[in-house]
């Protein structure tokens, strides 16, 4: 595997019990696709699946060609999409058609300024369902991106520690419509 160490961000893959915590911070009631930003070698993907999410409903962006190739032999079932998830307008606009019920994201977001963190963030709320949400984990025990109420709700679970390293997962959800 020749994948890039920097892109990657990680020094091995999610554990199951972090899988475990990010599927199930997924309504599956809510209408819409599920789009994983940054599977990798896909233990995140793997959780959702043992989480009853069927294959069809998933779509994973990846930029790596050679986790690609691996995603593809693991679940043929999925979507996979190589690109950028950094753009995630031009991704919508090539691939979706409706909003999404969720979003996961295993993409290493402290890598990377606040300033581009926040567009990630609220470009990816932009494509979900009302009741969808945007669930992302890191290792930090702050949030990727800072409490906003005139912008979103955020959420957190407890820390994960069984992973390498603890993680705590992030929820971020749309406003609520007003009436
Ligand atoms: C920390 S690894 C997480 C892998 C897996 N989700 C897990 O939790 O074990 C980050 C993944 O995000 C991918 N990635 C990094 N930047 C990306 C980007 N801009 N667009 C799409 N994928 C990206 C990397 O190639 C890598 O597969």
């Amino acid at each position: 595997m020749r994948e890039d160490p920097k892109r990657v961000g990680a020094l091995t893959p999610s554990s199951r019990g972090l899988a475990r915590m990010m599927a199930a911070q997924v309504d599956q009631s809510v209408n819409g696709k599920i789009l994983e930003l940054g599977p990798g070698t896909g233990s995140l993907t793997a959780g959702l699946l043992e989480a009853g999410i069927p294959e069809e409903r998933l779509i994973l962006l990846e930029m790596g060609a050679e986790f690609c190739t691996m995603l593809g032999e693991r679940y043929p079932g999925t979507e996979i999409v190589q690109g950028d998830a950094f753009d995630l307008k031009k991704f919508a606009s090539d691939h979706l058609d409706a909003p999404l019920a969720a979003i996961v994201s295993g993409l290493p977001l402290f890598n990377h300024e606040e300033a581009r963190r926040q567009q990630l963030i609220l470009d990816g709320l932009n494509l979900l369902h009302p009741d969808g949400s945007l669930i992302q984990f890191t290792y930090h025990v702050i949030p990727p991106v800072p409490r906003d109420d005139q912008a979103f709700r955020l959420s957190a679970t407890r820390r994960v520690w069984w992973n390498l390293f603890p993680a705590k997962v992030w929820i971020y959800r749309p406003l609520p419509v007003s009436e």
